[in-house]
């Protein structure tokens, strides 16, 4: 009941882009796409923008071109994506985390951090086996590492919420709440 109405109620949109951070396999496309959804608002993954803009995989990125190229395409790709009315964008992993990215996100748009404990996360990244910074690689070691790394700058989010293993609406009820929440907050 009380999801129904949360799923139902109107929320005024964002004046802003809203930027989905956060480590691999937290759920940034899916819960992107049906946020997007809920809100009336187009979606972006900036991952199969840089893939569409790039003409191949990121995994062939990685590969043929290395980990610095990529994240140049990331830069420029991101950059074109705040640009524009607001929507939802979904961002690699390691988008946040490149300064001049992040600087750009924290003045064009509001950035949601989306969480998972490494269990969760790992499950989810065992799904799909093609991410390069986990190939050849013991995923959970890495995972665990790149979580010390990157999880004190993900912080530096507007919105944290814990995705966990929730069912993705949940996920999306979660964000909306916390949006109206911000947005009465900021209300004159
Ligand atoms: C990366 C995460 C990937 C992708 C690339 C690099 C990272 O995106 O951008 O493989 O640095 O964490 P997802 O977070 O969507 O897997």
């Amino acid at each position: 009941m009380g999801h129904d109405k949360k799923r139902t109620g109107k929320i005024k949109p964002p004046a802003q882009p809203l930027v989905l951070v956060g480590l691999m396999g937290v759920g940034k496309t899916t819960v992107g796409r049906r946020l997007a959804r809920r809100l009336s608002l187009p979606f972006v993954d900036a991952d199969t923008e840089i893939e569409k803009a790039a003409g191949c995989s990121i995994a062939d990125i990685f590969e043929y071109h290395g980990e610095e190229s990529f994240r140049e395409g990331e830069r420029r790709v991101i950059k074109r994506i705040l640009e524009g009315p607001p929507k939802i964008i979904s961002t690699g992993g390691g988008a946040f985390i490149d300064p001049e990215t992040r600087t750009r996100i924290r003045a064009r748009a509001l950035s949601i951090w989306l969480r998972a404990d490494l269990d969760t996360v790992l499950k989810r990244v065992k799904r799909n086996n093609n991410r390069p910074l986990l190939m050849g690689t013991d995923p959970k070691a890495t995972l665990r590492r790149l979580m010390a790394e990157r999880d004190p700058i993900y912080a530096e989010a507007d919105l944290t919420i814990d995705s966990g293993d929730a069912a993705i609406e949940k996920v999306v009820d979660t964000i909306v709440a916390a949006l109206s929440e911000r947005a009465a907050g900021q209300a004159p």
